[in-house]
């Protein structure tokens, strides 16, 4: 027997990936607008250690170093995000053109380095002037990111031709509008939330129509998809199993995936949601439901699920001494980059794919000759990657994968505590040291396979 090489397909893209105010900082700065997450850190009592993304990685003017140092890493993609208040400070008032000239040096700058940038419009810096609207929960929000997402793509789209319309739906707001726990710290009705979950989808499908109509030749654009609860892996891999997993995979992400890839609400989310179904006009799913070209993919942990009494889905509780990162959610489950990416394609037909975040948050340390010799975070990395490997080499069109993420930086409610970087930030200084899992990364995108 040899040995498996480990091998991606030729062409696999390999990428670092980050967000607008997580890394640039400069959060008051060349007429940029308040976001709802400057608000909530302002605010106070919502984020560890009182941080704020006030200064964050200093991005906003480091960007050249930090090309720079992905080109010295060797990482040839980028996925960035572009800040909505940046670009229009109050939503949907005038544009403010230093805002679009930061992204305007920053893309030239990338691709001088010979780095493909990967924009994201929205990853969740909402302009607080809409929130005081309203913010998702009423209409105009997706009816406001229609002519910002033009006048980005519009812009940058000679340049940019990789896109991805809103980063994690579930998250910003299933968490900011339901639980509170980001920003902007709501906690409304599942009538009100099922709204705002529609209009975030509505707003998907208008950048998405910004994307073909203004991207010019080769745009390309899918949504960032994650999943509320994690996705479903079968305890053990047989066909019982394999069955429930599927059920609750399919149960819990109906709501988002069924409008956007089969057109419509699926009934068991519109029995189950009763009178707290959303309120949909003529055409919205029409919109919704544009084809996209990928589906990106955030992926970190997963459940295992079991077929239960009757054969009905039960999620297992992981036992306390079960290997987890530096957050309690962080459940190490390397097997969610296969299911992740196989429940998606088999139960609602997704056709391709890209990774668009992986990582761990580790408490790094630094060595006494200054590095920082992160093993664990490396085994995370290369253990999910075995299974990436698996479902590529099973014919699933996984095309890429970016670590989550380049930099340490502003973990939203968790501040700079939690690290996620391959690169570490000491934010007092705001040096930059690649960590053992970059020097190892660079290698493995050097060779196109797993070392
Ligand atoms: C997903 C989010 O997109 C990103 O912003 C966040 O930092 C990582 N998860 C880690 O929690």
């Amino acid at each position: 027997m040899t040995t498996p090489s480990y091998r991606f397909p030729k062409d696999f893209v390999w990428g670092a990936a980050a967000a607008s105010a997580q890394i640039e900082g400069a959060a008051n700065e060349d007429g940029k607008g308040e976001s709802i997450w400057d608000r909530f850190a302002s605010a106070g009592g919502h984020i560890a250690n009182g941080d704020t993304p006030e200064t964050a990685c200093d991005h906003y003017h480091r960007y050249e170093a930090d090309t720079a140092l992905m080109s010295d890493l060797g990482i040839p993609n980028y996925r960035l995000s572009i800040a909505w208040p940046r670009v229009i400070p109050n939503g949907d008032g005038p544009v403010n053109p230093r805002g679009l000239d930061f992204y305007d040096r920053l893309i030239d700058t990338l691709l001088a380095a010979g780095i493909t940038p990967w924009a994201t419009l929205f990853h969740w810096d909402l302009p607080q002037a809409l929130e005081d609207r309203g913010g998702w929960l009423v209409r105009s929000t997706a009816e406001a990111f229609r002519p910002y997402a033009e006048t980005v793509v519009k812009r940058l789209g000679d340049r940019v031709k990789n896109w991805f319309t809103l980063n994690e739906i579930p998250c910003f707001i299933g968490k900011g509008y339901a639980d509170g726990e980001f920003a902007p710290g709501r906690t409304e009705s599942a009538r009100a939330v099922n709204q705002g979950y529609h209009h975030a989808l509505l707003a998907h499908g208008y950048a998405l129509s910004a994307v073909r109509t203004y991207g010019g030749p080769g745009a390309r654009v899918g949504l960032v998809h994650n999943h509320l609860p994690p996705p479903q892996i079968p305890l053990i891999e047989t066909d019982e199993h394999i069955a429930a997993a599927r059920a609750e995979y399919e149960r819990t992400n109906g709501q988002l995936m069924g409008p956007l890839f089969h057109g419509r609400y699926p009934e068991a989310f519109l029995a189950t949601a009763g009178d707290d179904a959303p309120h949909v006009e003529v055409g919205d799913l029409d919109g919704i439901a544009q084809p996209m070209d990928y589906l990106g993919l955030n992926l970190y942990s997963g459940d295992f699920v079991r077929a239960g009494r009757n054969g009905l889905p039960e999620r297992l509780a992981f036992p306390r001494q079960f290997p987890r990162g530096d957050l309690p959610w962080l459940n190490l489950t390397p097997q969610v980059l296969y299911w992740g990416v196989r429940h998606a394609a088999e139960v609602f037909g997704v056709p391709s794919f890209y990774i668009t975040e992986h990582g761990a948050a580790l408490a790094d340390e630094i060595n006494a000759d200054g590095e920082i010799i992160d093993l664990d975070r490396r085994e995370v990395m290369r253990s999910y990657l075995v299974e990436l490997h698996r479902a590529a080499h099973e014919g699933y069109d996984v095309r890429g994968y970016f670590a989550w993420s380049l930099l340490d930086n502003f973990e939203w409610a968790e501040g700079y505590a939690k690290r996620f970087g391959i690169v570490h930030v000491d934010f007092e200084t705001q040096k930059r040291t690649p960590k053992l899992s970059a020097h190892w990364y660079s290698q493995v995108i050097r060779e196109n396979r797993i070392l």
